[in-house]
């Protein structure tokens, strides 16, 4: 499936992501060192917070309360705030278009 990531210079490049994987991982596979993602992905850094695009808001999976408290930590996060690691990719999400948060 593709996903559409948007970089914080605005940017805006299409890759092909395997499915399995989180949209944090397939960021960071295609190249965008600027979404740090510290902590590898366990939902603990915060530092691979994305906006999402809002036609997307009913496909994403629920967020748990780590997510929700990371986010509110946050200065950039806005109603469309995600944390990319916590979002699996898959066929449903295909073109699914992310912009990489800014930094705090
Ligand atoms: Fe750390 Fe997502 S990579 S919270």
């Amino acid at each position: 499936p593709k996903l559409i990531v948007v970089t914080r210079e605005g940017e805006e490049r299409e890759v092909t992501g395997e499915s399995g994987l989180s949209v944090m991982e397939v960021i960071r596979d295609n190249g965008f060192d600027e979404l740090l993602a510290l902590c590898g992905g366990c939902c603990s850094c915060a530092t691979c917070h994305v906006h999402v695009d809002p036609e997307f808001a009913a496909k994403l999976p629920p967020m748990s309360e780590d997510e929700n408290d990371l986010l509110d930590s946050s200065s950039e996060r806005d109603d469309r705030s995600r944390l990319s690691c916590q979002i699996p990719f898959g066929p449903d999400l295909d073109g699914l278009r992310v912009t990489i948060a800014a930094e705090d």
